[in-house]
C-alpha cells in the first residue's frame, strides 16, 4: 500500500506544493512508496488504494481551503475507514494566524481516519504571491516527514 500527499495551493508562488513536494520526498527517501498530488488530480475512489493519506492546505483567513474541504468530504466511506492519515499547512508566523490544520485533523477524524503525526505548520514570508518559505522551514518539513515514517508500518 502507499501514501498520497494531497494538497491545496492558490497563491502565484505555490508555497504549499512546495512544502508537499519536499514531504514526498523525504517520504520516498525514508523507503515509503509515495504519490504526490493537487487535489484536482486525485479522483476520490482512488484515494482507497492508498493506506496513509497526507493533506495540505493554505491557512487562508484562519482556516483551510474550502476546496481541500470539500475533497475530504467527498472520500467514498471504504476510502478511509481506518486508515492512516496527517495534516500540514502553510501560514504566515503572526499571532492572529489561525491553523488550517485544526479544521482539516478534525475533519479527517470525523472521517474515520486515524491520524499518526502531529500537524507540520510551515512557515512563509513576504508580500501576497511572491511568498517564500521562511528559512530553516524546508528542512523543518523534511524532517516531519522522515519521523512520520517512523510510524507507518512498513507495507503502508
Ligand atoms: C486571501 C488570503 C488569506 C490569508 N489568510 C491567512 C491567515 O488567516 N493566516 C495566515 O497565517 N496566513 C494567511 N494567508 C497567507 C497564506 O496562508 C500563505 O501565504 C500560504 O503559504 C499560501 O499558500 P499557497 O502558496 O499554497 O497558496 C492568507 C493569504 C491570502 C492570499
Amino acid at each position: 500500500m502507499k501514501t498520497l500527499v494531497v494538497y491545496d495551493s492558490v497563491s502565484a508562488t505555490k508555497m504549499t506544493e512546495k512544502v508537499a513536494k519536499i514531504i514526498a520526498d523525504s517520504l520516498k527517501e525514508h523507503g515509503a512508496e509515495v504519490d504526490c498530488f493537487f487535489y484536482k488530480e486525485v479522483k476520490p475512489e482512488a484515494v482507497k488504494g492508498y493506506g496513509c493519506i497526507i493533506v495540505g492546505s493554505p491557512t487562508m483567513a484562519w482556516k483551510p481551503t474550502k476546496e481541500i474541504m470539500k475533497f475530504l468530504e467527498s472520500l467514498a466511506s471504504d476510502s478511509k475507514s481506518g486508515k492512516m492519515a496527517a495534516a500540514f499547512d502553510t501560514q504566515i508566523q503572526m499571532r492572529i494566524s489561525g491553523n488550517a490544520t485544526k479544521a482539516i485533523e478534525a475533519k479527517l477524524s470525523e472521517l474515520g481516519f486515524k491520524l499518526v503525526s502531529p500537524p507540520l505548520i510551515s512557515y512563509v514570508e513576504g508580500k501576497t504571491d511572491r511568498y517564500q518559505m521562511k528559512d530553516g522551514e524546508a528542512e523543518k518539513a523534511k524532517a516531519w516527514a522522515a519521523d512520520l515514517v517512523k510510524g507507518l508500518p512498513k507495507s503502508v
